[in-house]
């Protein structure tokens, strides 16, 4: 594929939706570069399952739906190499890459939830197995950009109309199938004229707000401005940020949240200042196996990420850094969790549960 961005046609009357970070074509996953950007839109072709795992771990594809898309796509690869070399035996032949796909992040379960649906479907599949399986990777990811629809209007709806809102990190297009989750509620916001500002933390230390954030709101026009991440406490006592709106990583069992660093601080901040906090996540991010926050696994990312800005040492030479790259929000700082089954305001164990059951 070409150094351009993938983007799909948005006809005057939608709302403005035209990145793409992951496209299936000619019998191989390609992924928009995300280390690259704002820099450069490079394209990498991937057609083998333990390509797809390091683009994960290296952070080209990144997002906590983005990843399960990813993941299902390289079950397909795995697939299609196992059916090569093992025939009837794939089944077997297929686990050591199933392996690798669970390993390469650990926080966001979209990756578990996605390993799974495509597992589900194996013991059906006598003959080759790739087209059925590349069928349930193409519904996957059709039926993410479908739930972010969903939940912008839900989100939308629920926030009314508002002078500013506040996001972090990135969860747009570039996150997801596609349209996004927190960015997909900020998107229909704005669509709607339902809100006057948008302002994007820049996400240190990987910059997903300000390299990621900033150029999809660019990509699409909307207007939007960064902020430092020391700002935000700031920015939201001076009263225009009536809702904070983020997204998830995985939401535990009693509602619990973990997102990108800064979040915790972020809802902390919000019901100090009487500013609403939104969780905006597909039911795949859900995992009813985590009671709560606690039992969530937080990733630690390499310290250099942290001690350096761009490649280039910020940081006293030798120094040690701590790089946790999520926390957990606790669901008593959430106002409302916006899924595609629908809104629990101040969610909690029963409240999941019985939306997850209707
Ligand atoms: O480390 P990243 O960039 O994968 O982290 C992404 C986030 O924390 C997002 O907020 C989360 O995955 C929701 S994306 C729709």
């Amino acid at each position: 594929m070409s150094s351009s961005t993938a983007k799909t046609t948005t006809a005057a009357n939608e709302l403005p939706d035209t990145i793409r970070a992951l496209v299936w074509r000619d019998d191989a996953l390609h992924l928009l570069d995300q280390r690259q950007l704002p820099q450069s839109c490079d394209w990498l072709k991937l057609d083998d399952a333990p390509a797809v795992a390091r683009a994960i771990h290296d952070m080209v594809v990144r997002g906590a739906p983005a990843i399960g898309i990813a993941a299902a796509y390289g079950v397909v690869l795995a697939a299609r190499a196992a059916w090569l070399t093992a025939n009837k035996d794939w089944r077997e032949a297929i686990e050591p890459d199933l392996q690798i796909l669970a390993g390469a992040r650990p926080t966001a379960v979209n990756l578990h939830w996605a390993l799974a649906r495509m597992q589900a479907l194996f013991t059906e599949l006598d003959d080759d197995p790739e087209p059925a399986l590349l069928a349930e990777a193409n519904r996957i990811h059709a039926e993410d950009v479908a739930a972010n629809r969903r939940m912008g209007e839900l989100g939308a709806d629920l926030i009314g109309s508002v002078p500013a809102v506040l996001t972090h990190c990135n969860t747009g297009s570039l996150a997801t199938g596609g349209f996004g989750t927190a960015l997909g509620v900020i998107r229909t916001l704005y669509g709607r004229g339902a809100v006057k500002q948008v302002y994007a933390t820049e996400t240190r230390p990987w910059l997903q707000g300000a390299r990621l954030t900033a150029w999809e709101l660019q990509q699409d026009a909307i207007p939007g401005q960064l902020i430092a991440d020391s700002a935000a406490a700031a920015l939201i006592s001076h009263g225009d940020v009536k809702w904070v709106i983020v997204g998830a990583d995985r939401v535990a069992a009693n509602g619990d949240v973990a997102n990108k660093i800064g979040t915790y601080q972020l809802a902390i901040a919000a019901r100090y200042h009487g500013a609403r906090f939104m969780v905006v996540a597909p039911t795949s991010s859900v995992d009813m196996a985590c009671a709560s926050g606690a039992d969530i696994p937080i990733e630690d990312r390499n310290p250099e990420e942290l001690l350096k800005v761009a490649g280039q040492a910020v940081a006293a030479g030798g120094f040690a850094a701590w790089n946790p790259v999520f926390d957990v929000t606790p669901a008593s700082l959430i106002d409302a969790l916006v899924t595609e089954a629908g809104v629990v305001e101040q969610p909690d164990q029963a409240r999941l549960a019985r939306l997850l059951q209707a």
